[in-house]
């Protein structure tokens, strides 16, 4: 029989298979390699995946929230059902709004697991329903950092081993008129 036709009855009897949505969020100052190896995991196991960025994350951005979601939507575009939107708040009222099942986060070392840990039972406490799943990006990425990045390209270090290109040329954009005066 049919594997199509087998899926078309199901339907019918059962209804449409549930669709499994996940939000990868974060601060994304700005998206490297070891974000996107996150990103592709999250992508194979997914129905729909949703990069939240953080407008602040707490942080003080280089790039700004638009600039951020931009450089990540020319990286994400191969997969259709990837989107980059903004976020602000609690995340997990993103999600809720959002009707994600899942929280999807990168463990690159140890190091990160006392603060993911955290994070997770906290926002676990907050909202019962959405579940933090973790990945372990390439052990290639398990250094990288958003900040280690910009560091090495404010004194025109060559970042192209750790960021796609468009990220690079930005990166040198936003400090050459630093380096030049
Ligand atoms: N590859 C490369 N770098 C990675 C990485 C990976 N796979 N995973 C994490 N990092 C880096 C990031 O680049 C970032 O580097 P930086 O500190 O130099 O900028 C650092 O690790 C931390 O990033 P991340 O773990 O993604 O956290 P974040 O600070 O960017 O984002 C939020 C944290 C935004 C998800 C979190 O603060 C949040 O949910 N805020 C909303 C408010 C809220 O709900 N709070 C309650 C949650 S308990």
């Amino acid at each position: 029989m049919d594997l199509a036709w087998v899926f078309g009855l199901w339907s019918l009897v059962f209804g449409p298979a549930a669709m499994r949505h996940c939000i990868y969020p974060g601060t994304f100052d700005p998206i490297t390699y070891g974000h996107l190896d996150v990103l592709a995991r999250a992508a194979k196991l997914f129905d729909k995946v949703t990069v939240a960025v953080a407008q602040s994350g707490g942080k003080a951005p280089l790039f700004t929230s638009e600039q951020r979601v931009e450089m990540i939507a020319t990286n994400v575009a191969q997969w259709r059902h990837v989107t980059v939107t903004t976020f602000n708040g609690l995340l997990v009222e993103f999600c809720i709004a959002h009707q994600a099942d899942a929280i999807i986060r990168g463990l690159r070392a140890l190091s990160d697991f006392e603060f993911e840990f955290n994070m997770a039972l906290m926002n676990r406490h907050l909202e019962p329903k959405v579940e933090t799943l973790f990945v372990m990006p390439n052990e290639q990425f398990s250094y990288t950092s958003s900040t280690l990045v910009k560091q090495v390209a404010t004194y025109g270090g060559d970042v192209t081993h750790f960021v796609p290109a468009n990220v690079a040329s930005a990166l040198r954009a936003a400090f050459a008129p630093k380096r030049d005066a």
